[in-house]
């Protein structure tokens, strides 16, 4: 122990003070960590502010200079290797944004592009007012860590002309490493007139995608924080084959009406926390898609909306993997799924190790529910034989009341069924029905403590 103490803590001083001086501090830190002892009831995200310059020009490093003994020489060289120790300040307002109503796309591709370009470590401002933007490429790699403060709001164009040739994006963060996003400022997707043309709301309309408001996709060591993303046009916050993430303090809000506007939506992305985030929209709260490994998502308030929810997985016969998830300490409010993994016929992989924990229903329609049919196209899913495996699912400590009398429902696969669904002090009470039951199909189950209720017959 001795050992290690006078061995590792000079070294782990000298690693502290080389991230300082880089500006990116603290978020080093180890996004695997998850806390789950951490009790304070999250209903609201706390938006801190910040300071505005995240390391000031006379950061003094108390551990710089002889104090492990290098020459000066070694020193010197030291320094030119780390560089001038100030991040630059990069304000949109400074290459040309107006925030008077008029698009100020150029004006932050030119910000994030003198941002990213900086050897130094940059942090780029946007102000508290108004900008409109087009949609955007944020594109790495950058040469050193970035700091995205979003102070204002950043309201995106209604022009759907403005989208076409780009695909499903707004806001587009692509192959960043060490990128932190946050403020306390606003990105609103201004998603009305998108709403309005899809095919879920005028059934005479054409199915069509629309932007998401949020993406980053192939970022690693990210952190996003401290934000309200509201009104998408459709996904709010996608983080899609992702790396080291960490998402906390978010407000997600959009219609309980809006059509597939998910919360956040996590591919491909393994080793995310998302914490502290209360969520309210027109589809899931979050959803975990293929790919994904490792999520934690803990302090989650949801509703209205669609729940939190696994999949869906295996669409178009495809191949689907999601492993170790747990969500822990939620409450749903209104929502019309509470816990959910949902899986299509004729798909293959996995769903397992995943742990639902410490969740309080509040009128929520199907509270648990894994359902191996799913089906979310306008013709109907015809039979068949191979399925997502769904294995290991732990439901702790989960109480509250059912909209509807199927509190709980296993619709599993008949040739794949579902393994290892441990079920552990489960309370489910009916709100307006009289009573609540559960439905079972094709489902291996144990109890502990007291599950009500319970299925009635398995097979
Ligand atoms: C963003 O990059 C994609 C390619 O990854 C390109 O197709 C698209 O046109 C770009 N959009 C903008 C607004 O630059
Ligand atoms: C419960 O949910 C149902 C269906 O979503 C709704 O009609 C009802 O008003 C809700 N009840 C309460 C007490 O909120």
């Amino acid at each position: 122990m001795m050992f290690l103490k006078t061995l590792c803590l000079p070294l782990l001083f000298t690693l502290t003070s080389l991230c300082s001086c880089f500006g990116i501090g603290s978020y080093i830190e180890d996004p695997f960590h998850v806390d789950f002892r951490h009790h304070r009831a999250y209903h609201r995200p706390n938006f801190r502010t910040f300071s505005h310059v995240p390391n000031n020009r006379n950061h003094r490093n108390p551990y710089s200079g002889n104090r492990f003994g290098y020459d000066n020489g070694i020193q010197s060289r030291l320094d030119k290797a780390r560089g001038p120790t100030t991040p630059k300040i990069v304000n949109v307002d400074d290459f040309g944004a107006k925030a008077n109503g008029r698009d100020d796309s150029q004006a932050f591709k030119k910000a994030w592009n003198y941002a990213c370009s900086s050897s130094q470590g940059a942090t780029m401002v946007v102000p508290k007012k108004t900008y409109l933007l087009k949609p955007i490429n944020f594109s790495g790699p950058c040469k050193s860590a970035l700091l995205l403060k979003i102070y204002g709001t950043i309201k995106a164009t209604t022009d759907h002309s403005d989208y076409e040739g780009n695909g499903r994006r707004w806001l587009y963060f692509d192959n960043v490493a060490n990128l932190r996003v946050e403020g306390g400022g606003t990105i609103d997707g201004n998603g009305r007139t998108w709403w309005e043309k899809s095919c879920k709301i005028n059934k005479a309309l054409p199915c069509k995608e629309a932007p998401t408001a949020v993406t980053f996709n192939e970022c690693t060591n990210l952190r996003v924080s401290s934000l309200r993303i509201t009104n998408a046009q459709q996904m709010h916050l996608i983080f899609q084959k992702c790396v080291n993430v960490n998402a906390f303090n978010l407000l997600v809000k959009a219609p309980g009406n809006s059509p597939n506007t998910d919360g956040i939506h996590v591919t491909g992305t393994q080793n995310i926390n998302i914490n502290n985030c209360v969520i309210g929209t027109g589809d899931d709260c979050i959803s975990i898609v293929s790919g994904s490994k490792n999520v934690f998502a803990t302090g989650i308030t949801c509703g209205p909306g669609h729940g939190i929810s696994i999949g869906s997985l295996g669409a178009g016969n495809s191949a689907a993997y999601v492993s170790n998830v747990v969500v822990n300490k939620a409450t749903l409010s209104g929502t019309t799924n509470g816990v959910r993994i949902k899986t299509w016929q004729g798909g293959s992989g996995y769903a397992r190790n995943i742990k639902f924990q410490n969740i309080v229903m509040n009128n929520v329609t199907n509270p648990i529910i894994i359902d191996q049919n799913y089906c979310d196209q306008q013709k109907p899913c015809g039979k068949q034989v191979s399925a997502v495996q769904v294995s290991d699912v732990l439901y702790q400590n989960i109480r509250g009341t059912s909209a509807s009398g199927v509190a709980m429902k296993f619709d599993c696969s008949r040739s794949v069924p579902c393994r290892g669904i441990y079920l552990q002090n489960v309370a489910l009470r009916a709100e307006e029905e009289d009573s609540t039951h559960a439905s079972c199909a094709n489902v291996r189950l144990s109890y502990k403590g007291d599950v009500s209720p319970p299925c009635s017959s398995q097979n």
